[in-house]
């Protein structure tokens, strides 16, 4: 027997899981559109504050306190109030990023089977997790104000009336929604903590983009309105400073924070990045990197939206107000898997809308990123996925038409 002979006995869990469709490394020649990775120009200076962090070995080097740096969470809880969030240091729990804080989430609240209420599409990464949880899945529709909470109403009262049980968590990203970049209303956000109360499931408001914001004004979190502790917020630097960091937050009741950090098999997340995000809060630097970053991100959609409507023809963009991504509606009988297949071979990586489905997906939709490519590489990567775009529709025997977008 050899390594690539050998049948492992795998768990259950590991054959659900889909695979992830990250790319091994974002270094590859590729145009970049896939992945949501930060723009490499705009990564943020941290090397004053690692040397302070490093100084000081006796935290920086010890396995760090189970549920974060004190100063840290204190940070987060001043970051989270000017959003009119109340909480105190016993509601955070500091994680390495937010999928970790949904990864505890999945581990205190679900056993195999129970059913997770989702939009249909969701973020691609949360569907795995969910799925490693061995979650099934209640799918919502979206609109243009996020989550349809009639649908979910009916859905809920209908599996009440015939004793099916209650999803024990709703799964959602109401600012600047990955994929579809939608921000949910505050009506919705208000009917969806009213109906977590009156169903009795938990809420998890992973809101990794709501300070990129081109314009427009910001909306309260769902978490704002709960009262009695049926919402838990994720939080994450990955979007604002940068994904490698690996610091996140989950903000939620004590009783929650405490069942989580019990969870948590890194026993404290890594003390010295800790400390240099301490310090980029403390010393201002975290918002003008927001400010920056958030300038530097208006430009990259601009051009993406500007060169799907010169390239891609008969497709449907909706422009968000902030975020990372376009979801894009391509004419039915374009199939997105075969357009990314070929797109990567003409040198652009592109994400297929399929990923974002937890459940039965179209396939006519693509999810882009603007957040890595720099203008000029977003033009000339759109209009390379534009050609072979041109081909699937001659071959679907379907005439181009202008394309169409949408404000979110
Ligand atoms: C909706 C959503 N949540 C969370 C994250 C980031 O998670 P993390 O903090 O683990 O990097 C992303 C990144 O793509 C995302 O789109």
């Amino acid at each position: 027997m050899t390594e690539s002979t050998r049948t492992y006995r795998w768990a259950e869990r590991a054959m659900t899981t889909v695979a992830s469709a990250m790319p091994g490394s974002v270094k590859s020649n590729a145009i970049q559109l896939g992945g949501g990775y930060g723009f490499p120009d705009e990564l943020p200076d941290i090397v004053a504050e690692a040397i302070a962090a490093a100084t000081d070995r006796a935290e920086g080097l010890q396995y760090g306190p189970l549920y974060g740096l004190d100063d840290l969470r204190d940070e987060i809880v001043r970051y989270l109030q000017q959003d009119g969030v109340a909480a105190t240091r016993d509601n955070i729990l500091v994680v390495n990023g937010a999928k970790h804080g949904l990864d505890l989430a999945c581990r205190v609240f679900l056993e195999k089977g129970d059913a997770v209420i989702v939009t249909a599409p969701t973020y691609l990464t949360a569907a795995s997790i969910l799925k490693a949880a061995e979650a099934t899945f209640m799918s919502i529709a979206q609109d243009e104000s996020g989550i349809d909470t009639e649908e979910l109403e009916q859905k809920l009262a209908a599996r009440k009336a015939s004793g099916d049980p209650i999803p024990k968590m709703l799964f959602d990203v109401p600012d600047f929604h990955n994929p579809t970049g939608i921000t949910t209303s505050v009506e919705r956000r208000k009917r969806l903590v009213e109906l977590a109360e009156q169903f009795g499931f938990i809420i998890i408001e992973d809101d990794p983009y709501r300070r990129i914001r081109f314009e427009g004004e910001p909306v309260p979190p769902i978490k704002s309105f709960d009262t009695t502790g049926c919402v838990i917020g994720l939080g994450t630097v990955s979007k604002i400073l940068a994904p490698g960091l690996r610091i996140g937050w989950v903000n939620a009741s004590p009783e929650i924070v405490r069942r989580m950090a019990a969870h948590k098999s890194d026993h404290g997340t890594c003390p010295l990045l800790q400390r240099i995000v301490t310090q980029l809060f403390q010393n201002g630097k975290v918002d003008h990197h927001i400010a920056s970053l958030s300038k530097v991100l208006r430009g990259h959609r601009d051009a993406m939206v500007k060169a799907i409507h010169r390239h891609l023809p008969g497709a449907t963009v909706r422009v968000p107000h902030g975020g990372y991504f376009l979801w894009v509606e391509l004419p039915e009988g374009v199939n997105a898997d075969e357009l990314v297949k070929r797109a990567a071979k003409a040198g652009v990586a592109i994400f297929s809308g399929t990923l974002s489905f937890a459940e039965a997906a179209p396939t006519n939709f693509l999810r882009l990123a603007y957040s890595y490519s720099p203008p000029e590489k977003i033009t000339r990567g759109v209009e390379l996925v534009g050609k072979v775009y041109g081909q699937l529709l001659a071959e679907a025997g379907l005439a181009a038409a202008p394309s169409t977008h949408r404000v979110a």
